[in-house]
Formats: C-alpha cells, structure tokens, sequence
C-alpha cells in the first residue's frame, strides 16, 4: 500500500496529489515551539512499504529541509521500506557548482543529505538546473511547469506577445513557452556580481511597440533580474509585460520592485503559496508518480 504524507509547508498540495492518485493521505500534526523549533506527529507508526512525502522547501529553506528530514528520518525508523520525496520547489539549487575556490556545493550537500537518509526517488519542479541533479545517488526528476504556464498564459488577452528569457539559462523554458502559444521568443544576457550579487543585463535593441511581453524564468527572488528585463522592454515600447515563473520567492519588495519597472501581471504556481499563484503544479506531479511508483 502507498500513502501520502503534506509536510507542514504542503498540506494543501499533498492531499490534492493524494485526491487524484486516489491514495490514502496522512495529515501530520505540527507545530512550531516558542524557540522556533518543530514538532511534528504522525497520526499512528505507519507500517506501508511506500511512503511519498510532500514538502516544498521555500523560504525558510533550512527550517523546511529540517522538517523534511525529521519526517523521512522517521518514516524509516517506523519501517517503510520506499521512500519517495517530492520536493516542489527545491532549495539551494542556485549554488550548484563552485563558482569561486572555496565555496560549498549546497546543491550536491542537499543531494547527498536526502540519499543519506533513505531517499529512493526525488521528483521537484523546475530545478534550476536540471544537469545537477545528475549529481545525486538517488533517482531524480524535475518536471517541467512550464506547458501549465503557456496554457494560463493563452487565456489572457495578450496582443502579439513575445516571449523573453532574461538570461541565457532560462532560454529554454521561453523557447516551450514560444513553441506552445507559436510566438516569438528571445533571450537577454545577464551578469551577477558573485560577490555582491548584483545584477546588470545587457540592453538589447528591439522594437516591442504594439506588443505584450511575457518574461519567463524558473524563479523570482528579489524580483531584480525581471526588473531589468521589464525596464528594456518598456523602453523598447512593449504595452503589457507580464512576469511569469515557477517559483515566486517573492523576497523583501520584490512586488514594488516589479511594478515601478513597468511589469503588469505575475503569474506563478503553487510550488511556493502566495496571491500570485494562478496554477497548481498538482497535476503534473500526480502524473509523474504514476509513472513512477505502483500504485
Ligand atoms: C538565476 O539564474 C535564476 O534563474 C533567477 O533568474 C534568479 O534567481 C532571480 O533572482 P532575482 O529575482 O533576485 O533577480
């Protein structure tokens, strides 16, 4: 028999995976003490050979991850034999390889923390970069949320929208976006400071007059890089500029940030829970698992 567990940070998100996999889910009692440590329970000691546990690891990461791994760590003790972890929006991909000598690989760190404790298969949702996760000892997968976001964003009045990618990494994810709603696309290059994380995108010109855009990115964090992108745009006369992604972080200002460079609409998925998500990744989970797991 195979269950599904919500870790704290996806409770909706796993019972609507559990609703349509037609599995039993299990909700966790949880709570947060005064110190900011947590607590969690299992309803009873579970005693299935399967285990899919949900947890998306946004912001706080580290308390996320804990969780996460408090929850796999004792999943094992009670007996499960498989353990599959479905980690919607997966933390400190970012920092995938050693940019400078010296520093921490915290993507390959997270690979090997969650193969240590048991994991058989990870499924996440855009990777930042899908080539890490070749790294890891267990199987993993991402999935792509990006033909979720061109079928949201053929439902919008866009006139004669085009595409952009504000850097060379999120290119492919435009040219999908482009080949499903069969527009144009294209990318900007873009330089991040790796000391003091600055961005500068280099200006592109273009002729946007009479058009909508629509910027795509796996993630937005300080909302920095859209801005960029979005103040060119609108330069170069765009009308609309909607900023899409899979995974709004959404940190400090970020919205204000967006706004005052001319973006309009945010559209995201539920990877991260917040006002913009118009789209639930549930689907394309619920479908991944089925081909994964016997259910
Ligand atoms: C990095 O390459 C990512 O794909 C995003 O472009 C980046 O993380 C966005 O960060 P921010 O919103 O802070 O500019």
């Amino acid at each position: 028999m195979v269950v599904i567990v919500g870790g704290p940070s996806s409770e909706k998100l796993g019972s609507d995976i559990a609703k349509r996999l037609d599995l039993p889910y299990i909700n966790l009692e949880s709570k947060v003490f005064p110190d900011d440590e947590s607590y969690m329970k299992f309803p009873e000691e579970i005693s299935e050979d399967d285990l899919i546990v949900i947890q998306s690891c946004f912001p706080k990461q580290d308390k996320r991850l804990m969780e996460l791994l408090f929850i796999l760590d004792t999943a094992k003790e009670f007996g499960v034999k498989n353990l599959n972890v479905v980690i919607p929006y997966l933390p400190y991909a970012r920092q995938d390889k050693r940019f400078r000598a010296g520093e921490v690989v915290s993507n390959r760190s997270i690979g090997n923390l969650l193969y240590t404790i048991g994991t058989d298969l990870l499924l996440t949702v855009d990777a930042h970069q899908e080539e890490s996760l070749k790294e890891f000892k267990m199987r993993s997968l991402s999935i792509s949320a990006m033909p979720l976001l061109a079928e949201h964003l053929k439902s919008m009045t866009l006139s004669d929208p085009c595409i952009i990618a504000p850097d060379k990494g999120a290119a492919n994810h435009a040219e999908t976006i482009s080949s499903i709603l069969k527009t144009n696309c294209t990318f900007f290059e873009k330089q991040r400071d790796r000391i003091t994380g600055k961005v500068e995108t280099a200006k592109k010109d273009l002729d946007f007059r009479g058009k909508d855009i629509v910027i795509i990115d796996d993630m937005i964090s300080t909302g920095g890089t859209i801005a960029n992108v979005s103040k060119i745009a609108k330069n170069c006369g765009a009308e609309k500029i909607v900023a899409a992604c899979t995974h709004a972080l959404l940190v400090g200002n970020a919205e204000e940030k967006m706004r005052d460079s001319g973006i309009t609409d945010i559209i995201t998925t539920d990877t991260v829970p917040n006002q913009f998500c118009k789209i639930s990744v549930a689907p394309i989970i619920a479908d991944t698992l089925r081909k994964f797991i016997e259910l």
